[in-house]
């Protein structure tokens, strides 16, 4: 037996037991007479201890220990004199009697405890000696701990957990495809899946009726602190449902998993139409913890000849609580942040709502304190608040003021991470149209039914069609989106139409789906949450690295087994790729 507890199991209640432990060595603490070695496993942290009693020859094993080596550890358990409140083994320590080395270690490139000395990079290279750290190894505790639930919630539901390939076709959904070149087949590839998405309607024309699947998709996209190239959908399908059925379901699922995993009881989730999230929060995934809505000061503001104003399609604003006592540094500041490339801002008009009631502003030249207090009015300012105003165009304006809103949100410390404000956006455009393609794209994806009230626009306006689609959104964070499916033939090629396909292409693309709308195709809907996005929600953590056991880096390297990598030439022979590569 190698041990008869784990390093988080000994109590006060064990004292006087003899107890094998086995694990790595964290610490070792050589005070002369005595000396003490932490040792840790995935469960706690144990004390170990030899002092003026112990034998000779324990004292010179122990000289030949080092971090991170593994062993094993027999002695007696005694109560601390020196007791460690701050964790649960801290009232005893193990008296050591025997030690035997399992596996010894080299140096680690850095300390292994919670406020590590390792950056990131080199972190990432030793993935598996960071994971050994408690606050990495508790992420992917929690990631288990939500698969576990949602099964169990799903399973409870009737839902049948179906896998799909992953050696499959392209599927459009906005991304670039990750291609596996066929060997059997030369010159052909395989892409990996972006979605299940074609195969849980299958499951469902199969009479399947709900499937889901916690499964791996791939999207070869720029990487963000949201965005890995390969990630896990919790994903489903349900036959014979509407959106409201859909909705219920997975509110039902998301409230779940707060109250089994955080004992969190959540409110209903309201329903935002997409057009109400873009005219008062500047995004589809509205961030609801916090106020300070935009508001459209356009024919407030309009008529003072001051020139960028009365030029602009569209003036919008905000209003910053309390912010009043900006200094010209920190407007400047805020300025050139609007005027950042990822903004695109021209400029930033501010409006200082002062304490004793009068205003200052960086357009005074224009404006008189009557107009300023107008503007006060819209944006219901108090004294002691600071107005925010960008001009231009409405579309971007509005995604500027939504991420000057959000960064102003985060500079007041008001997206509190320990508040859940989870909302479904609804009414979705059903199509955007791609001035680089100078055509349609579908918003959700091409399956997405139009809502059956604007099907008479589709032919005479296609981009005012709203679409059957919705997303989970919470604090700001796009969990899941979904939608009720086109399920007739004619309608799906209809919608390829209007997406730029030929006929020849759509057939050629999705001919296996739309001939399979013909044997009897149940009306269905679904979803796909992101589960990483999820987790790290739950753990309050700001990117989805840290709830993956192997992520890639933002360049989508795994720099632990560098990946990707060139492959052997006879591998490139064997799929008839040489060629190709060296015309290059
Ligand atoms: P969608 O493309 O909206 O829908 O994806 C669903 C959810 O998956 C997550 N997600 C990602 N997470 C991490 N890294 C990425 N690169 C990434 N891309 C997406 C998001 C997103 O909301 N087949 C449809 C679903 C359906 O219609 O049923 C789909 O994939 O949280």
């Amino acid at each position: 037996m190698y041990r008869t507890h784990t390093c988080g199991e000994l109590r006060i209640r064990d004292v006087g037991n003899k107890v094998k432990l086995a694990g790595w060595v964290q610490r070792i603490r050589d005070l002369g007479a005595m000396t003490f070695i932490d040792l840790r496993d995935r469960y706690g942290i144990t004390q170990l201890v030899v002092d003026e009693k112990s034998t000779k020859e324990i004292f010179e094993q122990i000289e030949k220990l080092g971090r991170e080596y593994v062993i094993q550890a027999t002695g007696i358990v005694q109560e601390r004199s020196n007791k460690n409140r701050n964790i649960v083994t801290g009232e005893v320590e193990v008296f050591l009697n025997d030690l035997n080395v399992l596996s010894p270690s080299i140096l680690p490139p850095f300390t292994i405890q919670d406020d590590t000395d390792g950056g990131d990079e080199i972190r990432m290279k030793y993935r598996y000696l960071d994971l050994r750290r408690e606050a990495v190894r508790k992420n992917l505790e929690l990631r288990a701990k939500m698969a576990h639930a949602t099964r169990v919630y799903l399973n409870g539901q009737n839902f049948i957990e179906t896998e799909t390939p992953v050696l499959i076709k392209s599927t459009p959904e906005g991304a670039r495809d990750f291609v596996v070149p066929s060997r059997m087949n030369q010159g052909e590839f395989y892409a990996l899946p972006q979605s299940p998405q074609t195969f849980k309607q299958l499951l469902m024309i199969a009479g399947f009726d709900r499937y889901y699947q916690i499964v791996k998709c791939f999207r070869d996209e720029d990487l963000r602190a949201d965005r890995q190239p390969e990630f896990t959908q919790i994903d489903c399908e349900m036959s014979f449902v509407e959106q409201k059925d859909v909705l219920k379901t997975f509110e039902g699922l998301t409230r779940f998993l707060f109250k089994e995993v955080m004992d969190l009881d959540i409110d209903e989730f309201p329903l935002m139409p997409y057009s109400e999230a873009i005219e008062n929060y500047g995004s589809d995934k509205p961030d609801t913890r916090f106020e300070m809505l935009i508001q459209d000061l356009s024919e407030t503001v309009k008529g003072n000849n001051f020139i960028v104003f009365d030029s602009a399609e569209y003036i919008g604003a905000i209003c910053a609580k309390g912010c009043s006592d900006y200094s010209r540094k920190q407007l400047d500041e805020l300025t050139n942040w609007v005027k950042r490339p990822q903004i695109g801002a021209k400029g930033l008009v501010y409006v200082k709502y002062n304490h004793d009631g009068s205003f200052k502003s960086s357009v005074d030249k224009f404006y008189s304190q009557e107009d300023l207090k107008k503007w006060a009015e819209v944006l219901d300012a108090q004294p002691g608040d600071l107005m925010l105003l960008l001009s231009g165009n409405k579309k971007h304006m509005q995604t500027a003021l939504g991420e000057l809103r959000f960064e102003m949100g985060t500079r007041l410390e008001l997206r509190n991470k320990n508040i859940f404000n989870p909302l479904w956006v609804v009414d979705f455009p059903l199509l955007e149209w791609n001035e680089e393609s100078q055509r349609y794209h579908a918003m959700h994806h091409p399956f997405t039914s139009p809502k059956q009230e604007d099907m008479q626009l589709l032919e005479i306006d296609p981009g005012n069609v709203r679409a059957n689609a919705y997303d989970l959104v919470i604090n700001g964070v796009e969990i899941g989106g979904g939608s009720v499916r086109i399920f007739n033939k004619e309608l799906q090629s209809t919608m390829f139409d209007k997406l730029g396909f030929t006929r020849e292409e759509a057939e050629n693309q999705f001919g296996f789906l739309m001939s399979a709308f013909q044997y009897g195709a149940p009306p269905h809907a679904g979803i796909a949450f992101g589960f990483d996005r999820l987790v790290s929600l739950f753990a309050g953590l700001n990117s989805i690295r840290d709830v993956i056991a192997f992520p890639k880096n933002n360049a989508g390297r795994d720099v632990m087994i560098d990946s990707p990598s060139t492959i052997a030439d006879e591998q490139l022979d064997e799929l008839n790729l040489k060629i190709k590569l060296k015309d290059q």
